[in-house]
């Protein structure tokens, strides 16, 4: 479905936003704010707030943010044109779905055809667990391993006949075409080109549900010892591994009770966890976790918990995890099982009881990786010197300079280290990265930086609650002068919409291309400290500051170049081109 750009602005200007949330959170006024406890992390006191005359949101302690489209996606869990559907619905908006390209038409029945063709398929290989002969050794397979018949309903396990054609079949008699059933990778054609075949013969069928709720795949694993153990669907349309997570349909609405979520690798894993209690988690199905992932994860809980097996492979797998998820910024454990487990397994010997307790001493990022190391190294001299190394890289990732140190502390302490050299250590590797990294690590390299920073957010922070401001950011091209790329393209963005637009905070969001750029906006408009009457005056003076500076450093460095020059210092002059020479590539940097 598509929704044209008219109708969303309708939806904007029409939608009220306290009126909205107050069906999902109990709000109570504060001054020109209301506040409520976050839906989306858990907290005792309220620190989420609805501004009803920027019509956005935000929350201080988990910093989600945006307008009602992005709230009632985000509450829901549901896409964009749901929520807009949705919304128009509450407000009475028609939309008329007629203007739309031949191509995106076309894209827009495959995804449907191939959902349908999905869930008509997860019916019959569910059919085929429950009611078939052939089902019989399934239904004793599940049984032997303990899944119960709640869980086999709930997420609609299932059986694929062992047969070449069970599911060609059943295509040919339900007229489905055969175009989008070989797409969907549920058949296949045969080599000699006469005819297709079925992907899934006499396996488990796990349903893979999408975060609305829709079949996007299959899973299937072999009863005995055959190879492969698992297969899946390939990705389709409907289907993208690096932004599918096993359970999540079910789980986001535990994760975002309990604040946290459980990451396993398989679906005995979930599935077993799940049945005994521990709903919050989801699997990864044997998948590298990617950033998407992990983005999506966040939007129902603020910490993860990574659960591995002790042997080198699970540990190699947490270590390339680790990397996605210290670049997100989130609160992350590593929960290493006995030797010998995996979730499942664990859990079908020893219970909830003891899984929770393991799971209260999960260990941080930090910790884990210090193990590792010292299990690999050993604590000789040689071997610390070594554990010293490897973690270094680690430790001048970590965001927060507080926490840094304090792990800094650890590692000198743990090793018998003076604090001194490790922390010295730590600061040539903190050089030795590129200012991409630098960037990331939200880390300014300097003071100066910082201070420009704050400007240039001030300055985004009044084009959103000023906008009469804007004509003249435009006229004196202002953005050209900021130093934050990031920055930037939020400007260029926030001017590219109409300062005379009602609403107009949420349809400068409207725009934004990802949830964190609108959480952002949501930030900077909530951060309007300059009132009313001093707006005009403060910006002028932030705008002057901010070419100023610019220029002035500019100025500086070409006059430095031009009287070296002239001194004939070469050393000087080489030094001065290469930090002019750095200065350019911050700025080109996108
Ligand atoms: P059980 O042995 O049935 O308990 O499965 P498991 O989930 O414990 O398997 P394992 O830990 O070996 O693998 C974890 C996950 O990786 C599985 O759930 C699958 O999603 C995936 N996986 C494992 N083996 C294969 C395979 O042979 N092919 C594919 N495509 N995926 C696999
Ligand atoms: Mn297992």
């Amino acid at each position: 479905m598509y929704i044209p750009e008219e109708k969303i602005s309708d939806i904007l200007n029409t939608a009220d936003i306290v009126d909205v949330i107050s069906e999902s959170v109990i709000l109570k006024k504060s001054g020109r704010n209301f506040f409520g406890l976050c839906p989306f992390h858990s907290e005792k006191t309220p620190s989420f707030s609805v501004n009803p005359s920027k019509q956005i949101f935000y929350c201080f302690g988990c910093s989600a943010g945006g307008n009602v489209l992005s709230y009632t996606m985000k509450y829901h869990g549901i896409t964009f044109p749901e929520a807009a559907k949705m919304l128009a619905h509450k407000y009475q908006i028609t939309i008329e779905t007629k203007a739309i390209s031949p191509g995106k038409r076309n894209q827009l029945n495959l995804k449907e055809g191939l959902l349908r063709l999905n869930k008509t398929i997860m019916g019959v290989y569910f059919d085929g667990l429950k009611n078939s002969k052939q089902g019989e050794k399934a239904r004793q397979y599940l049984q032997r391993r303990g899944i119960s018949d709640e869980i086999i309903q709930t997420f609609k396990l299932g059986f694929s006949q062992d047969s070449w054609d069970a599911i060609v079949t059943v295509l040919k008699r339900q007229k489905i075409s055969r175009k989008v059933a070989v797409q969907s990778g549920l058949i296949l054609e045969r080599k000699s080109n006469n005819g297709y075949y079925d992907r899934f013969r006499n396996r488990i069928m796990f349903p893979i549900f999408d975060v609305n709720m829709q079949v996007a795949g299959f899973g299937g694993r072999v009863m005995d010892d055959a190879m492969p153990k698992y297969m899946n669907s390939p990705e389709t349309p409907v289907y993208t591994k690096s932004r599918i997570l096993y359970g999540l349909h079910a789980a986001k609405q535990f994760c975002r009770q309990e604040g946290f979520v459980y990451i396993v690798e398989g679906y005995f894993d979930f599935l077993s966890l799940y049945q005994h209690g521990i709903k919050n988690t989801v699997a990864s199905l044997g998948t590298a976790l990617t950033s998407d992932h992990v983005r999506m994860l966040k939007g129902y809980a603020s910490r993860m918990v990574l659960v591995f097996d002790s042997d080198a492979a699970g540990i190699n797998a947490a270590k390339r995890s680790i990397e996605i998820f210290m670049k997100e910024g989130v609160d992350t454990r590593i929960l290493v099982l006995p030797e010998g487990n995996d979730p499942d397994s664990y859990m079908v010997k020893h219970g909830q009881d003891a899984f929770n307790d393991l799971a209260s001493r999960a260990r941080t990022v930090m910790q884990f990786l210090l193990q590792v190391a010292i299990d690999t190294h050993g604590l000789s001299v040689e071997g610390r010197i070594r554990i010293l190394e490897e973690m270094k890289p680690h430790l001048s990732l970590i965001r927060d300079s507080a926490l840094r140190s304090l792990y800094v502390k650890e590692l000198a302490e743990t090793l018998n280290i003076d604090e001194k050299a490790v922390l010295e250590k730590v600061r040539e590797q903190y050089l030795k990265q590129d200012t991409r990294t630098a960037g990331l690590m939200n880390e300014k390299p300097d003071q100066a930086k910082l201070a420009s920073d704050r400007r240039e957010e001030q300055l985004i922070s009044m084009m959103l609650n000023y906008p009469e401001i804007l004509d003249e950011i435009k006229r004196r091209d202002v953005l050209a002068y900021f130093y934050s790329e990031k920055l930037k393209r939020i400007g260029k963005k926030i001017i590219s919409v109409d300062p005379d637009t009602t609403a107009f905070i949420t349809n400068v969001m409207a725009k934004m291309d990802t949830n964190e750029d609108q959480a952002l906006i949501a930030s900077y408009a909530m951060n309007d400290i300059v009132s009313e009457q001093d707006m005009h005056q403060t910006a002028l003076v932030i705008i002057n500051r901010i070419i100023r500076v610019r220029t002035k450093q500019e100025n500086t460095l070409t006059t430095k170049i031009i009287s070296a020059e002239k001194g004939c210092d070469a050393e000087l002059m080489e030094l001065l081109k290469q930090k002019q020479a750095e200065i350019q590539q911050l700025q080109n940097r996108l």
